[in-house]
């Protein structure tokens, strides 16, 4: 299906919206490696190296958010840290349990209902907010 990015998923903020597109576009990747396989060593590099802009995106979004003084900020900033949470427990089971067909799957809608669910439901408000 691929992660086509949308001017619903826009923020007002270009920074932001660039991060967020260069997220869609990791999901891309993995959505692109399940279905043509992909090995234990590449989805491990793939988690680290999401994780880390992850991690750096959120802080951030978190500064604009502050910055800004959006209502919403304290929210999101809860929502990043549930969602890294759980980040690092899909990092572990992975390295525990290796992968299987059943577990990308898992990954894959884990990431994308997290990651484009906040986007659309608490990022967009930061639109808003820089009027
Ligand atoms: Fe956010």
């Amino acid at each position: 299906m691929g992660f086509q990015w949308d001017d619903k998923y826009a923020t007002g903020n270009d920074e932001i919206d660039n991060q967020h597109k260069q997220i869609f576009a990791y999901l891309d990747e993995l959505e692109d490696h399940i279905e043509h396989g992909a090995s234990q060593q590449w989805v491990e590099n793939f988690m680290s190296a999401l994780g880390l802009y992850t991690r750096s995106h959120f802080c951030y979004e978190e500064i604009c958010m502050r910055q800004a003084k959006c209502p919403i900020a304290a929210k999101n900033k809860d929502q990043h840290a549930k969602l890294l949470a759980a980040f690092h427990k899909a990092e572990q089971k992975l390295e525990r349990e290796g992968i299987s067909d059943e577990l990308l799957q898992q990954l894959k809608d884990f990431l994308t209902s997290w990651l484009v669910n906040h986007i659309m439901k608490i990022d967009v408000h930061l639109k808003a907010c820089t009027k």
